[in-house]
């Protein structure tokens, strides 16, 4: 491409989490067909690619990331010839198509846990992580599951326990095997001769764990009302120095093949260890999912603190990325308000970085309640009334108004938004205020412009409540004010000479900057800069 940036570096990604995207048979879970209509909804939107959660044959006890079949499509989600016509109309669009690969863990159904599980000689048992009991019968040790209880579990057939980082149906492969390695980068090969564009990684961070099996520390941070798997640091069963290797070769076998294709991990991690998930000499992951928007308090001096630090952090040439929301968080209208939900969508846009759209978050979508009888996420399942629970993130995408949503014409596997009849694509794409027609509007503002997607960034700090800064690129220059309180309020614009270019609001257009710059409460302008 143009100026040496790959795609994926001027491009934006939108996830889609098919089960609650769009129904094409009425079973009321999303399907491939569902997705293939809709794709006109994301060119109109505006992004580059879209980034499917895991679709492959699956019992579903974490939906979908307990893959059985690496190399299939489950029934629900429809055929791998509806699969090959997803990738064809997608590309036949100029959207790419990235999936979920999940590699830490199969589902305990699975054929290859199956024959570990049968015998300890069998041939496919070192596959697996299997231990012998501590001296008591227990556990080997004391690591426990991120979905809760012992991360071990006892196979009495076999007389040893198995680690899983999350439930006991997704039992760990063991990477320290090269057959294992193997068998699972030709997973990814499958997929990339059937024309995919790159890949999620899942769960990169829990791949490998300490070989010596030394038990978990206390976490001094563990409160009441946290995830008991917080009460231990996870200093050897997390982000272990061998897990670089292992993604090194996953790049490998994606250059393999030819274009430029896409490799994003998915690592929860501190800014200065997620940044060796680049890689040495960036043979990592283009992309290591950057979180930190998610956790970080919404205050501007603390959102500006966390861009510089991440700016200042990033390995030489390493492409930043940025992302507000996905299927396991809360969504961000409902984090930080529907408001402040505009002033996040403008900063995701506006920031250098391949930014990653979350479904639903287009329309301001916020975290739906779940009554306990109708509570699908295992999580939630084994550990009720900690807030754990991710199925108010996956409630299924509202198009129009209407029985089903648009979403579905059975009966949703989550249930809808209550307010679906009025917050929904249609009725969005109909108002010329609507957050929709915002998250549009920014999608074709950073089309137009260079300086927004490869521009460089330059800090201006953040003055009260409002965060500042620029982007530059040849002779353009953008400044990006936002207003990240919910009081008018107004800041001196220096020596800016300039115009408002797009305002959260979406009035404004081409008002003159003068001395000082007036904003509304939880308005985000984009002034374009004269001189
Ligand atoms: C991270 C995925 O995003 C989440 O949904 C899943 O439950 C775990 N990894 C386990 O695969
Ligand atoms: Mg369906």
């Amino acid at each position: 491409m143009s100026d040496g940036h790959a795609w994926w570096q001027r491009g934006v990604v939108y996830q889609v989490y098919p089960r609650s995207f769009q129904d094409s048979d009425g079973d009321g879970i999303g399907d491939l067909r569902g997705i293939t209509a809709r794709l006109d909804h994301l060119v109109d939107l505006g992004v580059d690619a879209v980034w499917i959660s895991p679709i492959y044959p699956s019992p579903m006890a974490d939906f979908g990331y307990d893959v059985a079949d690496h190399t299939g499509i489950d029934p629900a989600f429809g055929t791998l010839e509806e699969f090959d016509r997803l990738v064809a109309e997608a590309h036949g669009r100029g959207l790419r198509v990235i999936l979920d690969y999940v590699p830490n863990h199969t589902s305990d159904r699975h054929p290859w846990f199956a024959a570990s599980r049968s015998s300890r000689t069998d041939p496919l048992r070192d596959w697996y992580v299997w231990r012998d009991p501590a001296p008591d019968g227990g556990p080997p040790n004391n690591w426990v599951a991120e979905f809760g209880g012992s991360a071990w579990e006892w196979d009495e057939r076999t007389g040893q326990y198995y680690y899983h980082a999350y439930l006991k149906e997704q039992p760990d492969l063991n990477w320290r095997n090269p057959a294992v390695r193997e068998a699972m980068l030709n997973v990814l090969r499958f997929w990339l001769r059937r024309g995919v564009d790159g890949f999620r990684v899942d769960a990169i961070h829990h791949l490998v764990e300490d070989e010596r099996l030394r038990d978990n520390p206390p976490s001094p941070d563990w409160r009441p009302g946290m995830s008991p798997a917080r009460r231990l640091v996870r200093a050897h069963t997390m982000d272990q120095p061998e897990v670089h290797e292992a993604i090194a070769a996953m790049r490998r076998a994606v250059e393999e093949f030819p274009g430029d294709r896409l490799l994003i991990g998915e690592a929860y991690l501190p800014i200065d260890r997620l940044m060796a998930y680049y890689g040495i000499d960036l043979a990592g992951f283009h992309l290591p999912f950057n979180f930190h928007l998610i956790s970080t308090p919404w205050k501007a001096a603390a959102v500006a603190a966390l861009i510089d630090a991440y700016e200042a952090a990033l390995p030489p040439g390493g492409w930043p990325n940025w992302v507000l929301g996905n299927h396991d968080r809360s969504r961000v209208a409902s984090r930080i308000g529907p408001a402040q939900a505009r002033v996040a969508s403008m900063l995701l846009l506006t920031l250098r970085g391949t930014p990653t759209i979350y479904q639903g978050d287009e329309i301001g979508m916020l975290d739906v309640a779940i009554p306990p009888d109708l509570v699908q996420d295992p999580w939630e399942r084994n550990l009720p009334g900690l807030g754990l629970g991710r199925d108010p993130v996956r409630a299924p995408l509202p198009w129009a108004a209407g029985p089903g949503a648009g979403f579905t014409t059975g009966a949703p596997w989550l249930p809808l938004p209550p307010d679906h009849a009025r917050t929904n694509v249609a009725a969005q794409d109909a108002d010329p205020f609507s957050m929709l027609a915002l998250v549009k509007a920014l999608l074709r503002l950073r089309r137009a412009e260079p300086a927004l997607s490869v521009g460089d960034y330059v800090p201006v700090g953040a003055i009260g409540d409002v965060l500042v800064y620029e982007r530059r690129h040849g002779g353009e220059r953008f400044r990006i004010v936002l207003n990240m309180g919910s009081a008018p309020c107004e800041i001196p614009s220096g020596p800016l000479t300039g115009h408002i270019r797009l305002s959260t609001g979406l009035g404004r257009v081409n008002e003159p900057i003068g001395r000082t710059i007036s904003l509304g409460p939880d308005e985000g302008l984009v002034i374009a800069c004269e001189g």
